[in-house]
């Protein structure tokens, strides 16, 4: 037994069965053997790790978010200060790419900006703040790329048509933490999945992640006005509580392995459950923000320019300026954050708060251009293809193709 199963233990000894919330909280995030704290061995991101994210898969993905950003800046009247937030910004590899996508293309732009990565554990050395250090009432943006499919979730189960909790116990038998179903903790936990009990079967499984009220009610103190950006892997509630998802979407993670024991290899698997943008979306306006936009990825991504990327990228081949190889990874690895399947099935809520109506209207009608000054990004290493790392290729096109929001989303 590890020290933070022991350290789990004693709180289940002393208190009886504990949350699924309050086991995932301690699993990822105990400051000392957390997944997240930094303080293991885990190696969560990238190649070596158990999982890759977006920015990780090509620099398109950074490049991309940055261009929006930059828009959504203009489409305000280009306010002289500008505040980036990035809750869960992990190591701070988005962090970086973007800035540096704004040093080489619209270095104008860095002195408008300040961009505070954060994270549960701030950490100088990589610039990696914590949320109380974090100015409030700031004219900005708000990011995320997979935070919440990171917060702790409760699970519940339907049974005997009532909506009951699972909750974590111990089986000193067989020295192995497991399931407890009990009343739910929370009247939340029911009163959010109630209105779908009509497609649950006997023994229908799911979670309720309670930790997007407190998300939103943070960024809320924090924006004053402008936008939060949040990209994660999620539905309409709906659709996450369809009859399709039977046995809910908890999944663990252990080395690029799906691993179906939640209560194996605990502090160094990573936990996720898919986002609640129906929730997502209700937090945010109880907090005075207006949807804008709810898209999937792949939309997202295109509507701001990848295909200009793969125009650029192709065009570099047939000059001989990059390999068969690095051209044929390159094309893989965008492929992979438009992915149906995969990355590119996530989905994009773009909110908006104290912006004029008529400002809302340039989001929706703005017009992103390109021209050959637009460069890709370097990489740094840790990478999934390492060989990006050489792609310095400018994207774009003389003519400066443009397109809308309304175009591309067929927004009435
Ligand atoms: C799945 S990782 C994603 C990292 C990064 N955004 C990326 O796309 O590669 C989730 C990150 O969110 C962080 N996180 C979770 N809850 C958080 C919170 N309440 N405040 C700040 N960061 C949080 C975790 O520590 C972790 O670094």
């Amino acid at each position: 037994m590890n020290s933070l199963e022991e350290l789990i233990l004693k709180r289940i000894k002393t208190n009886g069965p504990i949350t699924f919330s309050s086991f995932m909280s301690s699993v990822l995030y105990d400051e000392n053997f957390g997944y997240y704290s930094g303080k293991t061995n885990n190696h969560p991101l990238g190649i070596y790790g158990d999982y890759y994210t977006s920015p990780l898969v090509h620099p398109a993905f950074a490049s991309l978010l940055a261009i929006n950003i930059y828009h959504l800046w203009k489409a305000i009247n280009e306010p002289v200060e500008f505040t980036i937030v990035e809750i869960g910004a992990g190591n701070g590899y988005l962090y970086r790419e973007i800035i540096s996508f704004y040093k080489k293309n619209i270095p104008s732009f860095l002195s408008v900006i300040t961009y505070y990565p954060v994270d549960v554990f701030s950490d100088k050395s990589k610039d990696i703040y914590h949320i109380k250090e974090v100015p409030k009432g700031i004219t900005g943006c708000i990011i995320s790329n997979e935070l919440i499919d990171a917060f702790p979730v409760n699970r519940f189960i339907f049974k005997d048509k009532k909506i009951k909790e699972i909750y974590v116990d111990y089986d000193y038998k067989n020295n192995t933490f497991i399931d407890k179903i009990n009343h739910v903790s929370e009247p939340e936990i029911a009163s959010r999945v109630s209105p779908f009990t009509k497609n649950f079967d006997d023994g229908y499984q799911g979670e309720v992640n309670l930790g997007i009220g407190y998300w939103a009610d943070i960024i809320s103190s924090i924006i004053n006005s402008g936008f939060v950006i949040t990209i994660d892997y999620g539905y309409e509630r709906d659709e996450l509580y369809s009859s399709k998802n039977n046995r809910g979407s908890l999944r663990s993670y252990f080395q690029h392995s799906l691993s179906s024991n939640h209560y194996s290899n605990i502090g160094r698997q990573d936990i996720t459950s898919h986002v609640d943008f129906t929730t997502v979306n209700h937090s945010l306006a109880v907090n005075g923000f207006d949807k804008l936009f709810y898209i999937t990825q792949k939309k997202f991504l295109e509507y701001l320019g990848l295909e200009f990327f793969i125009r650029e990228l192709n065009q570099s081949y047939k000059n001989n300026e990059i390999s068969n190889n690095s051209f044929n990874k390159q094309i893989y690895a965008i492929n992979l954050l438009v992915d149906k399947n995969g990355l590119g099935n996530f989905h994009v809520s773009i909110h908006s708060k104290n912006i004029s109506k008529d400002q809302k209207n340039i989001v929706k009608n703005q017009h992103i251009t390109y021209d050959k000054s637009m460069i890709y990004l370097e990489q740094d290493s840790d990478l999934i293809y390492p060989d990006l790392r050489n792609s310095a290729i400018s994207f774009g096109d003389e003519n400066k193709e443009t397109q809308t929001w309304k175009d591309i989303f067929e927004i009435k």
